[in-house]
């Protein structure tokens, strides 16, 4: 799976820390659009969907939470709870998200404007095409 865990730059001081994120360095693509998922309420499931076209990267920069993703041979569960580092989710991959913490916070960066049409909702059409 070509999905895979980014550290970020982290500067610490006395003063607290500051991690960054730049398109085409710690990211392999160009942000086009950012989001934030909050106020989940316990037990809820996010995502359930795959894109055609557009790569993510999310992080939780609050609390926790897990992504499950699926690109059809291989299935992996990633536990985000830092602020530091992220998931590099590839086009053509089936994501969900949960177990959201009380007040977590994800912060997805996108490399495509928003479409509805590059949404596949449904899991057999998503193997199908694999
Ligand atoms: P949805 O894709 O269902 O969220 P999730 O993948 O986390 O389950 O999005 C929820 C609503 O927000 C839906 O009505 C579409 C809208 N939306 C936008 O208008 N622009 C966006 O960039 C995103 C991600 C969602």
């Amino acid at each position: 799976m070509d999905a895979q865990i980014i550290e970020l730059p982290k500067f610490l001081d006395r003063r607290g820390n500051l991690s960054i994120i730049e398109q085409f360095k710690q990211i392999p693509f160009k942000i086009a659009r950012t989001y934030w998922i909050y106020d989940v309420p316990g037990g809820e499931k996010r995502g359930g969907h795959a894109y055609k076209e557009n790569q993510e990267f999310i992080v939780a920069l609050s609390g926790s939470f897990d992504v499950i993703l699926d690109d059809g041979k291989e299935r992996k569960v990633f536990h985000l709870n830092r602020s530091y580092y992220g998931l590099y989710v590839p086009k053509g991959v089936w994501r969900q998200m949960e177990n959201f913490s009380t007040n977590s916070l994800a912060l997805v960066l996108a490399s495509t404007s928003y479409d509805a049409q590059d949404y596949v909702y449904d899991y057999n059409e998503f193997r199908k095409a694999k």
